[in-house]
């Protein structure tokens, strides 16, 4: 994952505002005790979600792929009084965890956790969203992004993780690479896409943001 220079990032994450010490003991409960820690997005992506999202005050937010729950954290710093967060998670497993930190935070009346598919989720959420934030499995990107964008509000944003793949988008995929070659669609399809506004910024595995026109 890290195809910037490790100085240039440990420079960067030095000049950034700690976390809080909620966010970091989700963040040391997960590396000890949850599979796959560095599914956690972190703490600059963290900064960076919990940012936008306090610009721009959203009503409603979606997320897809919770795991343990640190994103939805950031994200829900932005929220409205009366606002939401909806987070699906395919794993059981991780219900509890997730939960236990949403409570933590106080959160637990604003974050609404769905445990199961997303493609079968979103479609049945009544509602629509000033921030969608998609992080879950990648062979499925374009699906999401085309559930995602009908629900996002004009001026709302779409937020797409992990579009640089290691680096890995601008090198020929390997046959059975789907993931490498799923991102790289995904990619070309927002660019040409005349609905939205787009940036691919160079964060930690890539982060792309849409505004829908
Ligand atoms: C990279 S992790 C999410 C990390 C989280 N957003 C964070 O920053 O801490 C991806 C998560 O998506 C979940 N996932 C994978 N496929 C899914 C699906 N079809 N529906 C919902 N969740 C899914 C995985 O179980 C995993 O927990």
């Amino acid at each position: 994952m890290n195809f910037i220079d490790s100085k240039i990032l440990n420079y960067s994450n030095q000049f950034t505002s700690n976390q809080s010490k909620l966010l970091e003991d989700l963040e040391r409960e997960t590396q000890y005790k949850i599979l796959m820690p560095r599914m956690l997005s972190g703490k600059m992506v963290g900064k960076f979600l919990s940012m936008v999202s306090q610009i721009k005050q959203p009503l409603h937010i979606l997320e897809i792929g919770t795991y343990t729950g640190y994103s939805a954290i950031c994200l829900a710093q932005g929220l409205q009084k009366t606002g939401t967060l909806h987070t699906i998670e395919i794993n059981k497993e991780l219900e509890d965890f997730a939960l236990k930190y949403f409570k933590k935070a106080n959160l637990k009346d604003k974050i609404n956790l769905h445990i199961g598919n997303a493609l079968n989720i979103i479609p049945q959420i009544n509602l629509y969203f000033d921030i969608i934030f998609i992080d879950a499995d990648k062979k499925n990107y374009c699906k999401y992004y085309d559930l995602a964008i009908n629900k996002l509000n004009k001026g709302g944003l779409l937020i797409i993780d992990n579009v640089l793949w290691s680096g890995k988008v601008i090198n020929e995929p390997k046959e059975n690479d789907q993931e490498t070659k799923e991102i790289q669609t995904l990619n070309k399809k927002i660019l040409h896409d005349p609905r939205v506004n787009n940036i691919l910024l160079p964060i930690r595995d890539g982060i792309m943001i849409c505004q829908l026109l």
